[in-house]
């Protein structure tokens, strides 16, 4: 007898909104969905017209035959529309930031400051130090390629760092992760995932200083035994899209990932050996190839002797965004999977 059982995959927890609110970082778990546009905290917004707005030149002109009037009497004066004016105090202090998506709370010096330092990381990335990398364990900091040219020009090189590294690295490796968590509205990568991962880092040379570097991208790599394979559009499309009783939905034999992407995998967990958990590249940085160079660094270094392939279903992704999914499908051509992290 076989019964229909509804699988869902997404357990990443989305923050309905991302608040820098250091309070909020410091103690709340992460929040179910993510993004909300900024008029959905504008609810309590003053819709009747300003006091400012009923002073306009036509107003003011009308208003005079009035003054002169004055004589005429009370009687004769037509009665003037009172207009209610409400306090709506949640339109000026919530702020969603068109550049990094964060929602601060405007005013709060400390929420300002927070986002100021977060929207620059988002967007230009992270300074590198030669003398931080010196700071690192023998060994510890790899130099997996140099001169890597990139789409628009330039070059950098990549480097690959244990994820649990400790001292100046690692402060400055928890910083990116901590952007990168919060850009994406994921929670924080554990321990336990950190010691199984390596960290890809691009870094392009700085104009102004030789010891200096810019962190344009990042991609995170960790040891994963099994991931689902994606099914091919053939295969979700042999599902009628309707709720007719007795016809199947997609969910009641594939693991719907994104169903507003059509996204569904075949639940057999297949023997995988790479995730990636997380993938970013600055917003200033973006479209010259820095993930897909990243991510063939990893696929190439990741396991010692062994280079992996991601069309033969040696990578797995986690619930991808809507770029992740066109990074993916373009690197991977269509042989990335999908794990749970
Ligand atoms: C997703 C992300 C890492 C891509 O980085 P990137 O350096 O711009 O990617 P690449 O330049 O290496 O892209 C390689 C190919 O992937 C595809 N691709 C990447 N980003 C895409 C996008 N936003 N839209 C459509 N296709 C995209 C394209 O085919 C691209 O090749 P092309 O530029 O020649 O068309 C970057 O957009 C990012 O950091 N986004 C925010 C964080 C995020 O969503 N991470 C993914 C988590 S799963």
């Amino acid at each position: 007898m076989s019964s229909s059982v509804k699988r869902t995959y997404s357990s990443r927890s989305r923050p309905a909104h991302r608040s820098s609110s250091p309070s909020e970082l410091a103690s709340s778990p992460a929040k179910p969905s993510r993004k909300r546009p900024l008029t959905d905290h504008l609810s309590l917004h003053n819709t009747q017209p300003t006091k400012k707005a009923r002073f306009t030149a036509s107003s003011v002109a009308k208003s005079k035959p009035k003054l002169k009037s004055r004589a005429k009497g009370k009687e004769d004066r037509k009665p003037t529309g009172l207009t209610q004016l409400h306090f709506s105090l949640d339109t000026s202090v919530l702020r969603t930031c068109p550049l990094c998506d964060l929602t601060y709370t405007k005013g709060a010096p400390d929420d300002e400051r927070m986002h100021k330092s977060h929207c620059a990381r988002v967007e230009r990335g992270m300074e590198w130090g030669r003398e931080e990398e010196r700071s690192c364990g023998k060994g510890e900091v790899r130099e997996i390629a140099t001169a890597v040219k990139l789409k628009h020009g330039g070059k950098g090189r990549i480097i690959s760092v244990p994820a649990d590294a400790g001292g100046k690295v690692g402060s400055k490796l928890a910083v990116l992760l901590e952007t990168i968590s919060l850009h994406l509205s994921s929670p924080a990568l554990t321990s336990d995932i950190l010691r199984l991962s390596k960290i890809y880092l691009f870094l392009l040379p700085s104009p102004t200083s030789s010891t200096r570097e810019k962190i344009v991208g990042c991609v995170v790599a960790t040891r994963i035994t099994g991931a689902m394979a994606i099914a091919p559009a053939s295969e979700v499309e042999r599902f009628p899209a309707t709720d007719t009783p007795g016809v199947l939905p997609p969910t009641a034999t594939l693991v719907a990932v994104d169903t507003s992407t059509g996204l569904f995998c075949r639940p057999a967990l297949l023997p995988t050996p790479m995730g990636i958990p997380r993938v970013f590249v600055p917003s200033a940085h973006r479209r010259q190839g820095i993930a897909a160079h990243l991510l063939a660094a990893a696929a190439s270094t990741f396991v010692h002797g062994c280079k992996l392939d991601p069309r033969r279903g040696d990578v797995a992704f986690t619930q991808p965004t809507g770029a992740g999914k066109a990074l993916m499908e373009s690197w991977g051509a269509g042989g990335i999977r999908i794990y749970q992290e």
